[in-house]
């Protein structure tokens, strides 16, 4: 093996300037108890830590990054771990997308900003990937991502429990009567029993296998569940990787390119992964000069089977596809699909990390000649409604459903649709699509989880499980049924779903990618033209800042001031 050519580091503009700034950074520094030699042209490496004990799924991370520590000093580097701030799904109100953008900055100026050759980002809950990886993508020195990994599955009277879609079915079980308050409450100890992100394929194991997918994490490190020791043997690993990526000057935009993305959609496609996803790497690409079209999903959903058997669109849970072989097993399956010749973080292609990679269980990771489905998890939807696009994850919606129409009952905001979802006397049946506004990127704002519209109580009595629901909100991917979402543009800015009133006809046609309001366009027109926007939400701090740069779902809800200037 040959020893990496030394060359200048980037932190030597700090502690080998000249004069008395040098000397000043270095005595700073060593104050922290760092021998005099530290500074022999050893790398510094930044562990960026999203941390946070108002953050359930990233508590674990201070462990890890000790783990990535080791890594880094046994390599030959100096490892040094900074905050940021960190995004916890369950607690952030309105909704943790607002800040997303906001936590790329804080990753992107912290990288920029402080003297770090390296940085090695220690993510797992569901916006803490995306907000890394678009900082570290503009910031561009080189960069390994290391999750912290999934929780173990839930357990509950025998039964496996993945967090949020089990929660959402035992909800509803417990709305209908069918679980007592003394159930419901056992339950709650016991869905969520370890650290690590959520245990199916929802937003935060969607992000971290598609990082791994771009070529942003060693091959296998995304799926090993958090309370695995094969989870610190990864992150150690990493620490030791990015020093020699800094001698190679391997950097993020070297790896994330066009192809790299077409790899994660892939990838996406073929893991039944999150709706949110969509939204992320319009994103992480953005930052790139990468415009990813909400079509080129669509093209590649359409050629990409379903293949992992894991819950919202199938049975299984993070743990059994770990076991089965991960992300490196469904990629070798899925290797005529991809462009193998992509660049990884290891300085080898995709084709050659995944060459050794198995599968352990067929019915968890099913082979391309039994697939789950025949398409990928997600669709995208166009017509007068949306314009732009909207999105569905057509695995974890009900068949029957799938071609539909029928009559609009319409929310104006989520608050009232809470007031109203259970009333009596609400005018729905099965055949009602439930549509709600004002939940976009400027209408939510920061365009929240909304979009599961909770099936009203006197429905779920009769036993209905599902119905047409369409927003401009997003969805957990944990969640399921017949969702559309992302409506672009959004009520809010006066697109076409500002237009829709109850008792108008709306026609879903999957099969047909078609999302339509059955009303003629002059009334439609006639109706936007008195189209007023709702007051906005903030008028000062970051929440104004917000509304004044964030731009549509299928433009990736990024600021247009951070995407890629091209010159
Ligand atoms: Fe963090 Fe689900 S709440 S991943």
């Amino acid at each position: 093996m040959s020893l990496p050519v030394k060359r200048e580091l980037r932190s030597s503009q700090w502690f080998r300037e000249p004069g008395y700034y040098g000397f000043a950074r270095r005595a700073w520094l060593r104050s922290e108890g760092f021998a005099a030699d530290v500074f022999e042209g050893k790398p510094i490496i930044g562990i960026c830590n999203s941390w946070s004990e108002l953050n359930n799924c990233n508590a674990h991370l201070r462990q890890v990054a000790e783990a990535v520590k080791r890594g880094i000093w046994s390599a030959g580097g100096v490892a040094l771990e900074f905050p940021t701030i960190s995004l916890g799904e369950m607690f952030l109100k309105p909704t943790s997308m607002l800040y997303r953008n906001l936590m790329a900055m804080d990753v992107e100026e912290c990288i920029r900003a402080y003297p770090l050759d390296g940085v090695v980002l220690l993510c797992g809950c569901d916006k803490t990937t995306p907000a890394q990886l678009m900082g570290a993508a503009s910031a561009d020195v080189p960069a390994i991502l290391v999750p912290g990994g999934p929780m173990l599955a839930g357990q509950w009277r025998g039964r496996r429990l993945g967090s949020g879609t089990d929660g959402r079915k035992l909800y509803d079980d417990y709305r209908a009567g069918r679980i007592t308050e003394a159930e419901w409450c056992e339950i709650e100890g016991c869905i969520a029993r370890s650290a690590g992100h959520c245990t199916v394929m929802g937003t935060a194991s969607t992000m971290t296998s598609l990082a791994e997918a771009l070529g942003m994490t060693l091959p296998g490190c995304a799926n090993i569940p958090a309370a695995d020791s094969r989870r610190l043997a990864a992150a150690e690993a990493s620490g030791r990787r990015i020093v020699e990526m800094v001698w190679e000057d391997l950097r993020p935009s070297h790896i994330l390119t066009r192809e790299a993305f077409g790899n994660a959609i892939t990838v996406n496609m073929a893991l039944g992964g999150s709706t949110n996803a969509v939204i992320h790497l319009v994103a992480i690409a953005g930052r790139l000069g990468i415009e990813l079209s909400l079509a080129e999903f669509d093209r590649i959903s359409r050629r990409t089977p379903l293949l992992a058997n894991v819950k919202p669109s199938g049975e299984y849970l993070m743990e059994d596809f770990f076991y089965a072989g991960g992300l490196p097993a469904l990629m070798k399956e899925i290797l005529p699909l991809l462009d193998g010749d992509c660049l990884t973080v290891t300085g080898r292609s995709v084709r050659e990390n995944v060459s050794q990679a198995a599968c352990s269980n067929p019915d968890v990771i099913r082979p391309l000649s039994q697939p789950l489905h025949a398409e990928g998890g997600t669709a995208i939807l166009y017509g007068n409604l949306a314009p732009d696009g909207a999105v569905l994850k057509q695995t974890a919606a009900s068949p029957h459903l799938l071609r539909h129409r029928g009559r609009a009952y319409v929310f104006e905001t989520y608050p009232q649709m809470q007031a109203e979802i259970d009333r009596e006397d609400l005018a729905v049946d099965e055949t009602t699509v439930l549509v709600m506004k004002n939940c976009g990127p400027k209408g939510g704002p920061g365009m929240p989880e909304w979009g599961h519209i909770p099936i009203p109580k006197k429905l779920l009595a009769r036993g209905v499980r599902d119905l047409v629901r369409i927003s401009d909100a997003r969805m957990s991917g944990t969640s399921f049924g017949t969702v559309v979402v992302h409506v672009a543009p959004e009520s809010a800015v006066g697109g076409p779903l500002a237009a829709v009133r109850t008792g108008d006809e709306i026609v879903l046609d999957v099969p047909a990618r078609r999302l339509e309001l059955c009303v003629p366009d002059e009334e439609i027109r006639r109706r936007l033209a008195a189209f007023t926007p709702p007051p906005p939400a903030y008028d000062r701090g970051y929440g104004r800042l917000f509304l004044e740069h964030v731009m549509q779902a299928n433009l990736g809800c990024d600021f247009d001031f951070l995407r890629a200037r091209r010159s």
